[in-house]
């Protein structure tokens, strides 16, 4: 996905725009341009790499104008070059364009074009954006731009300005958010409220269809049918700080280390301990509806998917519901079985996951009730969900996902418990559960003093090829979260496996070169993973071990003991996983790696 930013007013804005690039550039951040209005003509720059060079770019040859558009890319179509950043112009470069989404009939777009003259100078399809405005006639930049979209088979975001109407942007939105920013006899247009938070707290999230034209004398808004549209003002409620960097060299860490906070926020109000429950009433789902409940079904990709796979063992346990968990990407084109009480969870950080998204869409068609568990305010999957649960986590800047991951796993621990009780489950087990809970973030904050020990382990294995993980029950999800964290910061090849299954065909991968980290808490099957912690050993593999305090079992049997605090099994990923975290990023710092902003990532995945 790919971030977006424009600005009309009174100030400069080039200095806004490049902030706003900036605070958007987990989106997207392999090229990055702007164009800014002098009044009297447009100014275009393009540079390959980070928003900070095109900082650099203007510093040196400041750009003066009052309004324009800026683009931070995660390149789908055409390679990361200059030619290819955004924006992108018209034949004679009286339209400006950038974009956020796909068009997926870009060739077919561009072939009807070309014998009308135009030409393309780009390999990306969002490049026929400007051409289709080009070739639409209306007598102003919004006219044209709403002749122009019902062209378009895809996905858009976007912001256009135009040389012969200065101090104008028109936006519009399908599939891929947009928002208007309103200041002070100023306004702004964003991708996320993260670009313009310092400017202002009033937003308006633009609906599928919207087409909006912003000049510094206001804004009118229309949706797919040329109705004009008066959307609700919503207020930004997190602070700057949070999306400020502060004391950390990195969003990650900083993330790691908010999770006692963020785990609070995501409980906050929603427990109650004298019921052993949680309300929820954002789930919009009637005690009714929540009893009649037959099957869950969840999806989700990659961290979220994760989190889906302990969520199936919560509600299962606590609410004696069977759930199936989905990749989301592979369960949008299954089949869709008629799922009359059924309830489908999305569960996406960002809430604009393509797959994701499509995938409960795919089971409202269905008939199921689909809900969101989702940390982006105002995000397309929380906005067309029947209800959902947000995290309250705060932006989530680094592109690995951390503390919405343990906000997740609340989240999911929260509709177990408040499905067990619609469903009249015992709440013994639950007003347990519930105590436990609140005792988490307090939990939390002692993992995290092992940061340090966690780094002097880092530095014995920063210069491994291939690491494994292995937990089984609850932690079985944990040792896959843990793999994916190295995997895509460090670019180590990891793999999380079952622990038992590690007989079945990893175990040939053991020897003194290979890292094994073992999540292994005193539970349940904590023996049975102990006989799998003595089946690398006997092979010579070095064993990284999460294990709970005061055990001290394994001292014979592992290289590294990393002590958790004892919590009840269906909580133990909330502590168990912080270790992995922090191993993953001190390895990646250890191996000089971009942990915020890794290869070839973004942030959410909006295109499929
Ligand atoms: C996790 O660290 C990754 N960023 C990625 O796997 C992510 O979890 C996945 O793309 C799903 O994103 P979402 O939660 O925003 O839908």
């Amino acid at each position: 996905m790919c971030g977006v930013v424009g600005y009309v007013g009174p100030r400069q804005a080039g200095p806004i725009l490049l902030d706003g690039l900036q605070r958007l550039e987990y989106r997207g951040y392999d090229s990055a341009g702007l164009a800014i209005h002098n009044g009297s003509g447009m100014s275009l720059h393009k540079v390959v790499g980070r928003v900070q060079r095109l900082r650099e770019l203007l510093d040196a040859d400041p750009v003066p104008g009052s309004s324009g558009i800026g683009h931070t890319r995660w390149a789908t179509h055409g390679r990361p070059t200059e030619e290819n950043a955004h924006p992108h112009l018209d034949c004679d470069g009286e339209i400006a364009l950038v974009h956020n989404g796909i068009i997926e009939n870009a060739d077919q777009l561009r072939s009807r074009l070309t014998p009308g003259g135009h030409s393309f100078r780009t390999e990306t399809d969002s490049e026929i954006l400007a051409h289709l405005i080009e070739d639409a006639t209306g007598s102003t930049l919004e006219e044209r731009v709403a002749r122009a979209l019902p062209h378009v088979e895809g996905t858009y975001g976007l912001a256009v300005v135009s040389r012969s109407e200065p101090g104008k942007i028109v936006v519009a939105r399908k599939g891929s958010p947009i928002l208007l920013g309103l200041g002070d006899g100023e306004y702004f247009v964003a991708s996320d409220a993260a670009a313009i938070l310092e400017h202002t707290r009033s937003v308006i999230y633009l609906d599928d269809g919207d087409i909006a034209a912003v000049t510094m004398a206001g804004y009118s808004i229309v949706d797919g049918y040329a109705q004009v549209q008066d959307r609700i003002v919503s207020d930004i409620d997190w602070e700057l700080g949070t999306v400020e960097l502060g004391w950390a060299p990195h969003y990650m860490l900083k993330e790691i280390f908010e999770q006692p906070e963020t785990v609070l926020s995501t409980l906050r109000g929603r427990l109650r301990p004298d019921e052993g429950t949680a309300r929820l009433h954002g789930l919009n789902l009637s005690a009714a509806q929540a009893a009649a409940i037959e099957r869950v079904v969840i999806v989700a990709c990659g961290t979220s998917w994760h989190a889906g796979l302990i969520g199936r063992q919560v509600i299962e346990q606590l609410a004696a519901l069977p759930v199936q968990v989905e990749y989301a990407s592979e369960y949008r084109y299954q089949p869709q079985l008629a799922l009359p009480n059924t309830l489908t969870v999305g569960i996406s950080q960002s809430g604009e996951t393509a797959d994701t998204l499509e995938a409960m869409r795919a089971a409202r068609r269905a008939g199921s009730r689909v809900v969101g568990i989702v940390n982006v305010v105002g995000s397309t999957i929380a906005r067309e969900a029947d209800g959902g649960i947000y995290l309250h986590a705060g932006p989530e800047i680094g592109v690995a996902s951390t503390k919405a991951f343990t906000s997740q796993i609340t989240a999911l621990l929260l509709l177990g418990l408040h499905l067990a009780h619609a469903r009249g489950v015992p709440t013994d087990e639950g007003r347990e559960l519930v105590r436990e809970m609140l005792e988490i973030p307090a939990r939390i904050e002692q993992v995290l003093r092992l940061n340090t020990r966690i780094r002097d382990i880092a530095r014995i294995y920063a210069d491994a090829g291939n690491f494994l993980y292995l937990g089984r029950g609850v932690n079985f999800p944990v040792a896959l979260e843990g793999s994916l964290k190295l995997k895509e910061i460090s670019y180590i090849h990891a793999e999380g496996y079952p622990a038992a299954e590690m007989k079945h065909g990893p175990i040939a991968l053991i020897d003194e070169n290979m890292p094994v980290v073992f999540v292994a808490p005193t539970d349940p099957v904590y023996q049975k993973v102990v006989s799998n912690i003595q089946e690398v050993k006997a092979r010579g593999g070095r064993i990284i071990a999460v294990c709970t305090e005061g055990n001290d079992d394994l001292r014979a049997l592992v290289d590294h003991q990393l002590w958790v605090p004892a919590v009840p099994p269906l909580l133990s990923p909330l502590v168990t996983v912080i270790p992995l975290q922090l191993l993953a990023y001190h390895i990646a710092v250890l191996r000089g790696c971009d942990v915020d902003r890794p290869r070839n990532l973004a942030k959410s995945v909006t295109v499929e």
